[in-house]
């Protein structure tokens, strides 16, 4: 293993997960199953799972002055994640997830709280840090200036970014023309080109950065043509944070010289993985176990 270094800028969130038979509809009570509070946020879920992984990971985010702030900022560095550079604030609380399960999927409301003291700011006193990581990996739960700033200084300083455009929203051209790969899923990708009006060139331009996670119908990205791999089958307990696993998965890949192909065999197998567990990091790999899957399904990279 290679040691690069993998910048995560975004979201840390304690999800408040309800597992119900039967979601309620508007106006109605249901009894539930099981309730739990336990780590989460597409950023920080991204960067424990490259950290697990080996990955040198470091996390740049907000947490409130809360139990919940200290918790997560503690259970990030036991992942191994880098947190000198997590700001706790006084005037927000720690965000949080509001997540239900039913029948295997998931509904989440994220209440952003902390995270949006992540201003292009603070993004901006951290370029030394940018300018020296590998890899930039970011999503879309902290103001869009914010990431905005973030790949302006990764481009200036030649890195590599990924950006995870979730939870989705329209975005700038311009933002989108520094990016180096997106990692939408099926839902996402058809928004972000219905969103925008593109010209021909810059349409294939766009799809060629495109690495799509159709859950269990697998990855489709684009090298010389349309490419597809299909998903690994698993027994699947818990569906969150799958494409969090994925985005921690195929930065590592990616940093590790992997190619498209590759990163995307391996990320995939990371998010298989990731389903089997309850929670949204519960499940993460670490390598030595993405390998023995890999050497059980015959796989070989
Ligand atoms: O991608 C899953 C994550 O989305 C959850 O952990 C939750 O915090 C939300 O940010």
């Amino acid at each position: 293993m290679k040691n690069r270094k993998i910048t995560v800028i975004g979201s840390i969130n304690m999800d408040l997960v309800t597992s119900t038979d039967r979601v309620p509809t508007l106006g109605e009570t249901v009894m539930g199953e099981t309730f739990h509070t336990i780590p989460g946020g597409k950023g920080a879920n991204q960067a424990v799972a490259a950290a697990r992984l080996g990955a040198e990971t470091t996390m740049i985010g907000c947490v409130g002055q809360d139990l919940f702030g200290q918790d997560l900022v503690k259970h990030l560095e036991n992942q191994g994640v880098n947190v000198s550079n997590v700001k706790p604030v006084t005037d927000s609380s720690t965000g949080i997830a509001s997540i239900t399960i039913a029948n295997g999927d998931n509904q989440i409301i994220v209440i952003p709280g902390a995270n949006y003291h992540v201003t292009p700011a603070l993004v901006a006193s951290f370029e030394d840090v940018i300018a020296t990581s590998d890899i930039l990996l970011l999503q879309l739960e902290i103001p869009l200036e914010s990431v905005e700033k973030a790949v302006e200084l990764a481009s200036k300083h030649q890195v590599k970014v990924i950006l995870n455009p979730a939870p989705i929203q329209p975005l700038p051209k311009e933002l989108l023309a520094k990016v180096d790969y997106l990692t939408p899923n099926e839902y996402e990708q058809q928004l972000l080109f219905d969103s925008i009006e593109w010209t021909e060139q810059e349409r294939q331009e766009m799809v060629k950065k495109c690495i799509i996670t159709r859950g269990s119908k697998g990855i489709t990205f684009f090298q010389d043509g349309e490419r597809e791999i299909p998903s690994f089958k698993v027994d699947v307990v818990d569906t969150t944070g799958a494409g969090d696993s994925f985005n921690g998965g195929f930065a590592y890949s990616i940093s590790q010289g992997a190619s498209l192909e590759q990163a995307c065999q391996f990320a995939s197998a990371v998010a298989a993985l990731s389903v089997t567990k309850f929670g949204a990091q519960g499940g993460m790999p670490t390598m030595e176990e993405v390998q023995a899957f890999l050497r059980e399904r015959n796989e070989i990279l």
